[in-house]
Order: structure tokens, then sequence, then C-alpha cells
């Protein structure tokens, strides 16, 4: 689903498909040219006005020609997409600061109040490698070429400014594009994944945040504290990924460190040529004039330029600080030697040093809200490791580390014997003690060895990048608070947690609720969590704590409707229990791009978050091809970042939507529709006999693994349960045989049979959390199609079962559309969103043809034909389906 609601640009879509017809015809030939062309226009026929399906054109492509067929289609859809993005970045209304504040402006709440909540806030978009991209570097890099040439070509330009013709510049991109290879020869590894968020934290988080501060600070009036922040997990997410290790996560931070020291050294020698301010002709500061004393240029021709000669001081010491973090000189090396930076904030010292007279003096002619201002904000933002990196490991993992740790120690035989209550208090009287477990004269696990050097590497992270560098250990399947002091014993053991009246721990436990029993059992956990003393004094003292919640298992687990309602259940009854804590709570949301794993408009995900529970503090998940969608250029980068920002600003201020009878009315409303919807969910997907073998032989699930888009297995366990599947998977596959099932399936029963209609109707015109939920669904409804399910179900070799299944799919699909539109009073899908609407009919054409070629190789390949082509077209098929789809994964 796109993030926002697109506009449909059909200008530029023209003009990109008449590009790429030329391509194809071009470099293609006359005759794939004109099969691509028949079958593209038999297609749209049939979509506008029901002609004949497009089979018999489809029979009549060669194996060869199959697969040039969906690479045009693939390239097609992608240009589509670009156009789309292109427009779509503006449509969402007021969804941003400037607006955001105007808005509480009319309820009341003044800029004051706005500082208060950002003096201690925090927002941020954490990148993250879910592997759900299907395309590779090559490919966006092409396409963000052409979306730059397509912006010059807006802007009336006929010539970029290297002087090729713009019109001949595109075309040759999409030449490239028509050559480059779609599929992914190589695995993906780690390092590869950690390049491509790299790419995104260099090229566009680095210059556009520091600007976007300078905008809000206009806006604002004054300078407002850093509170907007990336973050990332590439490097440290060991959950289900045994390729993440010790040496992942150093390679993750040297990189980071060496992108964001790299970016303040360019900026300091920019500065260096912009300051030439001579003491001729001003009068300078006393600071200014120590600070260029001490920095050891003494080149005659700069005696009279104090700012420069200071400038190549701190570039000195900067270079000294690259040397010592990175290892290796950077890529410009100083002058001088000098004594490397020992933080951010003496590098942040110095800069303040230099800009502080250029806005005091002159007028403030010279203020420095300019490049130095810039540079003195991405110093508070990104420090010296870019980016904080989160770790992430399964609490079964942990589990087995401390029990072989304490068994090893002769302290507890066996840990994973105790009950919850035991292992407490074993884990707190070891947490109390000043005495180490492990023992470098003991040989332990593999696992355990892994996870003791992940610990240790932190504790070298901290030293080297500092404290920011690394601030959140996540533990999935969390489930009990020993689950998290399991994390504090494995932090003692690298000194990160050191036992004291008050005790401290350098990086936070956080537990990641996911299924919807754990979801329920937040709360309880969370109380249990604060009443130990000493996690009450290190929460209270570092004044909040996060709490993690999975919107993907959350649904896998129990449907869409009943994680969507539990996730904000959940976020509701953890306010009071930080409340009596005396903690802040700091949410992070789990959240992918498509619908079935928490997608969707993330303005609107944040503005329907539950009253009191955003709070200025903030972390959302941006993964797989949600990152290109929304960072791929400097320009969608500032739309988004200006959406999550100004949501959160409108989630934390703006007076709750509901009256109290009204929440209670809707809350009841809701649990005996989540009620229904979970049980048809778990009916279908886990209460059916055959419908695992119905699932995996009806969608590309076995296929999709091939697809090489994600370091890491498909499975947490080696398994075929649907349990143990991850969700990306789950959700892509489902995608791909357009039923998308996660994003929908319950809701028609819950609708269907609850009575008062009238408030159903209340709820979706009043309640931004049931409205968001409802305007996901209708996205996804409209991409799905029963028809062409109807052929995958075909796929099932019991072909009773898959009649009987897919029949079921298929009259609740209806029942779910019927009560959407009855809820919503429209006549058909998407009547009341005509962009939408429009942008996803002009999709449709290009997917049916896909999906039907996709049946047949998979048909082919599962009977036994072993021509290599037929593997590679289903791989191509995928990717073009999911590309066509958008945030399918
Ligand atoms: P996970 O993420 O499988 O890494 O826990 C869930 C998801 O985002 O699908």
């Amino acid at each position: 689903m796109n993030a926002l609601p697109p506009v449909t640009n059909t200008d530029d879509i023209r003009y990109l498909g008449r590009v790429l017809g030329d391509v194809i015809r071009e470099m293609g030939g006359e005759r794939l040219f004109e099969a691509t062309e028949v079958i593209r226009s038999a297609s749209v026929d049939r979509h506008r006005g029901g002609g004949p399906p497009v089979d018999h054109h489809l029979d009549a492509l060669s194996l060869d020609e199959t697969l040039d067929f969906v690479r045009g289609f693939m390239l097609f859809s992608m240009l589509a997409n670009l156009a789309e993005d292109r427009q779509g970045v503006a449509a969402e209304e007021g969804a941003d600061v400037a607006s955001a504040l105007q808005k509480l402006a009319g309820e009341g709440v003044d800029h004051d109040q706005v500082c208060a909540l950002l003096d201690h806030a925090l927002i941020a978009p954490v990148l993250t490698a879910h592997p759900t991209e299907v395309r590779r570097k090559s490919m966006i890099d092409h396409r963000n070429r052409i979306a730059a040439l397509m912006a010059l070509r807006d802007a009336g330009a006929e010539e970029t400014s290297a002087g090729d013709r713009i019109d001949e510049a595109i075309m040759r991109q999409v030449a490239l594009l028509w050559q480059t290879r779609v599929l992914r020869r190589e695995r993906l590894y780690v390092t590869d994944e950690v390049e491509t968020a790299l790419s995104y934290l260099r090229d566009v988080f680095l210059p556009v945040i520091p600007a976007l501060y300078q905008r809000w600070d206009r806006a604002m009036g004054r300078r407002l504290p850093a509170f907007l922040k990336p973050g990332s997990w590439i490097g440290g997410d060991r959950d289900g990924n045994p390729y993440v290790t010790a040496d992942s996560l150093r390679t993750a931070l040297s990189k980071a460190s060496a992108a964001a020291l790299g970016y303040y050294l360019d900026e300091l020698h920019a500065l260096g040529t912009e300051l030439s301010i001579s003491s001729d002709h001003a009068t300078i500061d006393e600071a200014v004039i120590a600070l260029a004393e001490a920095s050891g240029d003494t080149g005659a021709s700069r005696s009279d330029e104090p700012y420069r000669r200071a400038l190549s001081g701190i570039y000195a010491r900067l270079a000294a600080t690259y040397q010592k973090l990175v290892g290796t000189p950077p890529p410009r090396p100083a002058a001088r030697v000098a004594e490397p930076y020992p933080d951010p904030a003496a590098l942040r010292a110095d800069l303040v040093t230099l800009a502080r007279p250029l806005s005091e003096g002159a007028g403030g002619l010279l203020s420095s809200s300019g490049a130095i201002g810039r540079l003195i904000r991405a110093v508070e933002v990104f420090g010296f490791h870019l980016a904080t990196l989160d770790l992430r490991q399964n609490s079964a993992v942990h589990e087995r580390v401390v029990a072989e740790l304490l068994k090893n120690a002769g302290v507890c035989d066996d840990y994973l014997a105790l009950d919850e209550a035991e292992r407490v208090a074993m884990l707190n009287r070891e947490l109390a003690s000043a005495r180490g477990l492990t023992s470098r004269f003991i040989t332990y696990s593999e696992e355990t060895t892994k996870e003791l050097e992940i610990v240790a590497a932190v504790a070298e992270a901290h030293a080297t990048y500092g404290p920011a560098s690394i601030r959140q250990y996540i533990v999935s399947m969390c489930q009990s608070v020993s689950d998290l002091l399991e994390v504090h014993l494995l932090l003692k053991e690298a000194g990160l947690y050191v036992p004291g009246d008050p005790p401290r721990a350098a990086v936070m436990a956080v537990p990641l609720f996911e299924t919807i029993g754990d979801l329920e059992a937040a709360p309880t956990i969370m109380r249990a969590w604060f009443a130990l003393p000493e996690v009450a004094a290190i929460a209270r003292r570092r004044g909040h704590q996060e709490v993690m919640i999975g919107y993907s298992d959350s649904n896998k687990d129990g449907g869409y409707l009943t994680s969507g309602w539990q996730l904000s259940k959940a976020s509701t009854a953890l306010k009071p229990v930080f409340e009596a804590a005396g903690v802040g709570m700091q949410l992070f949301h789990g959240r992918g791009g498509a619908v079935g794993r928490g997608g969707g408009s993330a303005f609107a995900a944040i503005r329907a978050q539950p009253p009191g529970t955003v709070q200025g503090r903030i972390r959302i998940t941006e993964q797989g091809e949600v990152i290109a969608g929304k960072y791929g250029t400097r320009e969608s980068a500032i739309t988004n970042l200006e959406a999550m920002t100004s949501a959160t600003l409108l989630a934390s201020l703006s007076p709750a939507p509901l009256s109290n009878t009204e929440n209670e009315t809707f809350a009841a409303a809701m649990d005996t529709l989540s009620d229904t919807a979970f049980h048809a969910y778990r009916d279908l997907v886990y209460g059916t006999e055959g419908f695992n073998a119905f699932f995996r032989q009806m969608t590309p699930i076995a296929e999709i693994s091939g697809l090489k888009i994600g370091s890491r297995p498909a499975s947490r366990k080696k398994s075929s349960r649907i349990e143990d599947l991850r969700a990306i998977p789950w959700v892509f596959s489902w995608a791909q045989a357009r039923v998308m099932l996660p994003g929908w399936y319950g809701v028609g029963h819950a609708l269907a049979a609850f009575q008062d209609k009238a408030l159903l109707a209340d709820m979706a015109e009043g309640w931004p959390l049931f409205g968001a939920m409802l305007a996901n669904m209708e996205m996804v409804l409209a991409k799905s199609d029963m028809g062409i399910a109807e052929r995958y179900a075909g796929l099932v070799e019991d072909e009773k079962l898959g009649a009987r299944i897919f029949g079921r799919i298929r009259d609740d699909w209806q029942q779910t559309c019927d009560g959407l539109l009855e809820v919503t009073g429209q006549s058909r899908l998407l009547e009341k969103h005509p962009a939408l609407d429009a942008s996803i009919r002009l999709r449709l054409p290009y997917i049916e043809p896909l999906n039907l070629l996709q049946i047949e190789l998979m048909r082919r390949h599962r009977a036994g034909e072993d021509d290599p082509r037929i593997a590679e077209g289903i791989l191509l098929s995928i990717n073009a389906i999911a590309t066509a789809l958008r945030n399918s994964g």
C-alpha cells in the first residue's frame, strides 16, 4: 500500500510509459513490443469493461518472451510508482509541522506548551533490514536518477547541468534499466544491508534533518532541542538471523561513524572556504581568537583570518577523531596532527564558539543559522555514531545462555526448570552481586560465546562512540519479567550493568510484545517490572522506559482487527502503569509497509494512537521497500519526516477526539467486534484441517525464499508450522496470490454479526483508530481479486480441499466488502477516495497478466519441468507483482 494516498500523475506515467515502450521496441525487438502492447490493451479493456481473459495472448509467448514481458511490466510499474511518488508526497493534507502548529494554536495550545513537550521528546524513524525490498540497489539508483531528471524536466530545463538533453538522459536511464539484471545472483549479506541503510543515512538523513530543524526553529521562533533522531537495527538485530554477529555490530558502527565524521569534515572544509572574515574588516571575538591561536595554523596568508584558522584547527582535531574511531585517516587528511575530540559535545562547543559572534555581531547579518548552524545541529543529532543502533534477540536465546552461565558458575543446575518467581529471585540475587558469572577458562557453547561477544562489543562501542551509539536492547517474544532481567545479567558480564544503590544500566532492556496474549499481558508484566526497586530506580533516573509492540506477529496470531485493537488497548492500559511508576512511556511501533503488518499512512497511524500514549516520545520501524519510498529522495524524506513529526505533535497535544462516553461505548463495541473477528480468523488459519497445505500450495511461499532479498532465513525455527513462519513471507505470499488475507480476514464476520450498524458508522466517522483501520482495509480489498485468487487455488493438489477452503475465503471476502460498504455508506470500494481509486485502477491491468503467468509457471515447475527459465520466471513475476502492488511484503 502507499504510505500516502497517491495522486495519479497520468501525464508523467504516460510519458515514462512511452519512453519504456520505445526502449522495448529498440532493444527487445518489434515482436516483443507488439506482444506487450496487445496484452496490455486487452488487459486494460478487460478491466474497463469486462472483456475476455487474456490467457490466449499469454499462451502465445515463448519462455524467453515471457521473461522479457514480465520485466517490461515490472519496469512499467516501477516507473508508474515513481511518477506517483513525485506527486503523492505532497498529498496528505496538514501533514507538516507548520500546519500542526496552526491547528494546535486553534485548539489553544501555544508555542510554550509545544516547546515544553519537545524538551523531553524523541521522534525516531528506525531503519531495519526486514526483507521486503525486492529491487536491487542498482535498480533503485536508476530510479532515483530518473526522478531527479523528471524534476529538472518539470522545472522547464532542457539540459542537465552537465549538458545532457533531459529527454535523452531519461531515455538512457530507462534503457539501462532494461539491460540491468532484476534478480539477485548471490544471497544478501548483513554487510550489504548495512551499506544500503548507510546510503540513506548518509545521503539523505544527514543533510535533510538539520535543514528541517532550521525550518522548525523559524516556525517556533526559537531554537528547539534535538528531538528527531534516526535509529537503525542493521547489524544489531539478531532475532532469527544467525549471520548477525559481534563483527556485524562493529562493522555497522564503524561505517556509520565514518559516514558522520566524513560528512562533518566536508562541511568544515566548505565552511573554511566560506568564512573568510578578516580581522582588518571585523572585530573578532576573544574566544574565536583563542581558538585560532590554538589551531596550530600559522600560515601567513591566513594570519588575518581567524575563522579560517580556527576551522583548520577544528578540522585537524576531527580528522584525528576519525582516525581514532574508524581506524584509517579520512579521505582528505588534515595538515596537522592534533588531539582527537573526546566526544561530540567538545566538537559542538568549538563550533558554537565560532557561531555565536556571527549571530550576535553585525546586527545578526551573519546569523549562525546558515551552514555552521546546520553543522552544529548535525553534531547534536548524529553525534559520532550517526544513528542509534539497537540490539534485538529472542527471549528463548537469552534463557538458554543464562542457564548455561548459571550452570557453569555453579549457581544453578537447571535454570530452565525454575518457575517465573524462582527465576526472578535468582536473577535479582545475581544482579546484586559484584562478582561476574563468566570465566575465560570455561569453553562455552557457540550460542553463548556469540551472545557474550555481543555484549562485549557493546561495551567497546560505548567506550569508542559514546553511549548514544547503543541505547536499547530489545527482547523479542518477551513474556515475563525474567526475560528482561536476563538482559541485565548479560549486560552485567560486560560491565554495562553495575550493581549498587541505585544500580546503573548503560543499555535499556526493552520488551517486545508481539502476540495477542503477550499484548494482553503487557500491563501486568510492566507493573511487575517496575515493582522491582532496582528497575524502578534505573527507569526513573533515565526518565523513561521503552516498550515495543509488534504489528505483524500479532496480526498473524490474531488477525487484522484483533491485532489493531489489542495494540491500541495495550498502549492505553500501559499508560497508568507508567504513571504509577513515575516513568515516562516510550512506545516503539514495529510496523511494516503492508497493511497486514501495520502499514498505511504513518500520519494517520500516529494520530490514531490512544490519548496520552505518545507524549512526544515515539519510535517507529521503517522497513524494506518503505525506506526507498519514503526516504529515497531528499524531497520525499522531508515530506515524511514532517508528517511523522507533525503527527507526533498532534497526537501528544491535541484534545482527545472522543468524549469519555464515546470512548467507553466504542471500546465495548470494539471488544465485541474483535472477539468475533479473532475467532473467525483463528478458526480459518489455525483450526481448519488442511489449511497449512492449502496455503503452501496456493501461494508462492516456497518460491519466495529464492528471491534472496534478505540476509535472514524465512522461518524462526526449522518447522513448517504457520506459527513458526515469519510474518513477512506470510503476508508477502498472500499478496502475490491477490488474497491479501492478513489485511482483512475476520472483519466481515465481525461487521455482519454486529447489530448496531449506526454505531459502527459513528465509529468509522469519529474515531481515528477505527477510521484508519477501515481505510487501510479498503485499500487492501481494492487490490485483492478473488477471480485471480481462485486461479491460484487451482494449484492446490487436493481439488476438493482447494475448493472448500477457497470458497470460504471468497464468501468471507464478499462479506467483508459488503460490511465495509455499509459502514462507510458507499456503493463501491474507494468511492470516496477517487485519487487512490484511479491509481489502483491504473495498475490492475498490469498485474493480472503477471499473476496468470506466475500461476502457469508455478504449475510447470511443480510438475517437475526443470528448465531454469521457469524458476527464473517465477522469481521475476514475484518481483514484478510486488513492485506493481507496492508495499505488499
Ligand atoms: P520480525 O518482524 O519477524 O523481524 O519480528 C516482524 C515483521 O515486521 O514482519
